[in-house]
């Protein structure tokens, strides 16, 4: 394969990120990315992602050496499946290994059958049975929408009334199930494995900061921060949610006859009992990849080719010393009705620590606006964790955007464990 082109599906900040530590790999002569977004220009005209056969036809017929596909939606919706049909090589799972993501009922179905330490649940199919079950299990306990729900499906119920409400709402959104789970207590991370069908390498441990506002208020959002590393797991505590957790879903998916190539991120809480699996998605995750790649040493084309291809064995990556912190700028209004259209202005002399991975945005005239909720992703690196969240911050406070709305505490969780 001589100077590869890449094609990166999607137009987040994840694609801004992949497309940006793909493009630095010396194997790799020409990065697209579709649909994209005003950072990862020229981005390609293609069909829409999640139709997914004419998107495949139009991959085909640019000749791509290596599809990357980055949301769910398109992999739930078969567009790996339709690649691979069409002779491509692709890093993304199967729709039948996306079903772990695409159904929460379904992945904790799978976890029960392959003995992954996960919460104990209730499955409800309709609105009766989930309130007489809620009388029994009363509260707190935490009600998950089991389709896709764009981060936004869980609610964490401290009262019978609340989940009472949450159940309500997820039937009347046409939900078809819901999950009533035990409620967890501890840290979470986020561990995000890079997998070839049969072997995973993991990356370092992530942590996402989930709610709209400082504290972990509000509204559950898509992400407004990440940092990474996080050390909250020793070497020997890591190689046991390797055995008792990664290699069952691994071998699982394998005995099932949907063996999984692409990004497997499990959720871990880690509790008394030790880490449990709150989910999995079948993706890099977004913020967290913005907060991970730029930390990342090792080819990232050679890693995902590799994986593609199921060449991956096991192999140990390198990493950058040091930490990263990704706070995302979001939109006044985000998550409920954001207001796009606001012009942004990014200096282009934000210094070498500092990257700038485009979410909603793109050029009107010329001009960069936002267009839509999470709009810019600020990364800081430093020697430590406080340095790169204040670099980010830094690089923050000189972007222009009236009225962006961010978290101010992303990172500090880190010091009060
Ligand atoms: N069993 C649980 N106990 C406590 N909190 C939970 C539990 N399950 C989920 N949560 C919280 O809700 C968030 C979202 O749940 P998750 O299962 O990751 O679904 P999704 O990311 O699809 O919204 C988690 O990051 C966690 O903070
Ligand atoms: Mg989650």
């Amino acid at each position: 394969m001589s100077a590869a082109r890449v094609l990166v599906v999607g137009g987040g900040g994840r694609e801004h990120a992949l497309a940006w530590a793909l493009g630095r790999s010396p194997l790799v002569g020409e990065v697209l990315v579709a649909p994209g977004n005003a950072g990862t220009v020229p981005a390609v005209r293609m069909p829409d992602p999640d139709d997914v056969d004419a998107f495949a036809d139009a991959a085909r017929d640019r000749a791509v050496d290596l599809v990357v596909i980055g949301p769910e939606a398109p992999l739930v919706a078969g567009l790996a499946d339709a690649c691979r049909a069409r002779g491509l090589l692709v890093y993304g799972p199967d729709a039948a290994a996306a079903r772990l993501e695409a159904s929460k009922v379904d992945a904790k179905a799978f976890m029960l059958r392959h003995g992954v330490p996960t919460a104990a649940a209730r499955r409800c199919d309709d609105v009766s049975s989930a309130l007489a079950a809620l009388t029994e299990l009363g509260a707190p306990i935490v009600v998950k929408r089991s389709g896709l729900a764009g981060g936004k499906g869980v609610t964490v119920a401290e009262s019978t009334r609340a989940a009472e409400a949450a159940v309500h709402e997820a039937f009347a959104a046409g939900e078809d199930a819901v999950l009533l789970e035990e409620r967890l207590v501890g840290q979470e991370v986020s561990l995000l494995l890079v997998c070839d069908g049969r072997d995973a390498v993991p990356l370092r441990l992530a942590q996402d900061y989930k709610q709209a506002e400082d504290g972990d208020l509000g509204p559950m959002t898509g992400g407004m921060g990440t940092v990474a590393p996080v050390d909250l797991l020793d070497a020997a505590a890591q190689a046991d949610v390797m055995r008792s957790i990664v290699r069952p879903t691994l071998d699982g998916l394998r005995a099932e006859g949907t063996p999984f190539v692409g990004t497997l991120f499990i959720g871990l809480m880690l509790t008394e009992r030790g880490p449990l699996v709150l989910e999995y998605n079948v993706r890099f995750g977004d913020p967290e990849t913005q907060a991970l790649l730029p930390l990342l040493e090792s080819d990232l084309f050679e890693l995902l080719r590799d994986a593609a291809r199921g060449t991956l064995g096991t192999r140990a990556l390198r990493w950058r010393a040091g930490a990263c912190a990704c706070v995302v700028m979001a939109a006044p209004g985000y998550p409920g009705s954001p207001r796009t259209g606001t012009p942004l202005d990014v200096p282009g002399d934000l210094g070498a620590d500092v990257l700038v991975f485009h979410a909603g945005t793109r050029l009107e005239g010329g001009r960069l606006v936002s267009a839509g909720g999470r709009v810019l992703n600020v990364v800081g690196l430093g020697n430590d964790m406080a340095q790169a969240v204040a670099r980010a911050y830094g690089a923050v406070e000189r972007i222009g955007f009236d009225d962006a709305h961010y978290r101010r505490d992303i990172g500090s969780r880190l010091a009060q464990p």
